[in-house]
């Protein structure tokens, strides 16, 4: 039932708007309904014994899952779609879908900081060995295949510090030696970047950001190839995930208007920057859409577009209490973690613990920022204040 049942025969924008939604089948009602359930009665024991209807059990689906699982699905050009309580969790059934006791796993290094920690934590425990690769290998990850190597996972641009990765050349190496290709591609979001046309099994989605896009709702979601579903489709089954109703509808509520907002935190992003270069307080500014910037040509040739998240780095010198002054004078950015909803937010970039592989500078001050829905004057003022604030004296 979560099978694509037409390819996408429109633009991205016409797919997002229509998706997902079959008003005929709900009384013309243009959304779909929002189904609480348990239990899902049977006409007789016949239909029970055979399945021989759309839904059975809660757990398994309705057509509020349904709806947003077909929505990702027909945007992702996927085989499937399941959906997880949060975009952590998505990850980690994508990781246990595709791997067993013996097996070894390569994770870019740069990869959201809880995703290690579930590596670390979770993966040993059942006999699987985890490894990370500094991103800029491209397909030399290959040198690092091992006669266990079952899966790459890949996250584009990197967390904090924004690399960008060749996925279709790592896709290609693992290909090579029947190797799954996981991405978390929370930053583009399927709107900027279709992670299964760049050869990728497993596509993975945290919702909370950009596809719910207004900071309320936890949800995750994994779009497979048709090689990768059957073992998505029944760990998913196995491990009893469901996402709640509400919070389902409130992504497809999302997906709506997901187009307009990404452009628009792009262009209060690039207005932003085009600022921060102004400013003699920073150093470097980290978002793969600059020209200057390293990953730039690979987002060129994958992406169709860029979000809202990216980080700066505080010139050489710039001292704790400097910058924790910076944070604490902001008045229009909140100082919060999870991103992709309307509001501008800020963070102060913590490496320690987080990178293996690659090499960092331990000294160096970054601020990850996230661009919001505001004026970007205000946005800018807002910035201008804490930096004169912070550096002043
Ligand atoms: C790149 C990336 N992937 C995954 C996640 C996890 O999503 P969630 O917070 O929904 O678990 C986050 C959260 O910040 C993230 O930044």
């Amino acid at each position: 039932m979560t099978k694509k049942s037409t390819p996408a025969a429109f633009k991205a924008d016409t797919v997002l708007t229509h998706t997902g939604r079959k008003p005929r089948e709900f009384h013309g009602f243009v959304n779909p309904p929002v189904v609480h359930a348990s239990t899902i009665l049977f006409p007789d024991t016949a239909t029970m014994e055979t399945g021989g209807q759309p839904y059975v059990y809660g757990r398994r689906g309705t057509p509020t899952t349904e709806a947003l699982e077909n929505a990702l699905t027909e945007i992702e050009g996927a085989a499937g779609t399941k959906l997880a309580n949060s975009g952590l969790n998505a990850i980690a059934l994508a990781c246990l879908s595709c791997l067993k006791s013996g097996d070894h796993v390569l994770i870019a290094d740069t990869s959201y900081g809880p995703t290690r920690h579930f590596a670390d934590t979770v993966l040993p425990k059942y006999n699987i060995a985890v490894e990370y690769y500094d991103p800029a290998l491209a397909g030399d990850v290959k040198t690092l295949f091992k006669t266990n190597t079952a899966a790459v996972f890949t996250e584009a641009p990197g967390s904090l510090t924004f690399e960008m990765q060749d996925i279709p050349a790592i896709a290609a190496a693992a290909r090579s030696i029947g190797a799954t290709v996981l991405m978390d591609n929370t930053w583009a979001s399927p709107r900027y970047c279709k992670p299964l046309e760049l050869g990728v099994d497993l596509s993975i989605q945290a919702g909370t950001k950009y596809v719910v896009g207004h900071s309320d709702v936890m949800l995750g979601a994994i779009s497979a190839s048709e090689k990768a579903w059957p073992a998505l489709d029944a760990l998913h089954g196995a491990m009893g995930v469901h996402v709640a109703p509400d919070d389902v509808y409130l992504a497809l509520r999302g997906l709506r208007t997901l187009s307009v907002r990404l452009e628009r935190h792009m262009k209060n992003t690039l207005a932003v920057i085009d600022w921060l270069k102004t400013r003699e307080e920073v150093a470097a500014i980290r978002y793969p859409a600059l020209e200057t910037d390293p990953g730039h040509a690979l987002w060129k040739r994958d992406f169709s577009g860029a979000s809202g998240l990216f980080a700066f780095d505080f010139k050489a010198g710039t001292s704790t209490t400097q910058s924790n002054a910076f944070f604490d004078n902001l008045a229009l950015f909140g100082l919060g973690y999870s991103w992709g909803g309307f509001e501008s937010l800020a963070i102060p970039v913590k490496l320690k613990g987080n990178r293996s592989a690659t090499t960092y500078d331990a000294n160096l001050k970054s601020a990850r920022l996230h661009i919001g829905l505001e004026d970007p004057q205000d946005i800018i003022q807002d910035l201008a204040q804490a930096l004169d604030r912070a550096f002043s004296g």
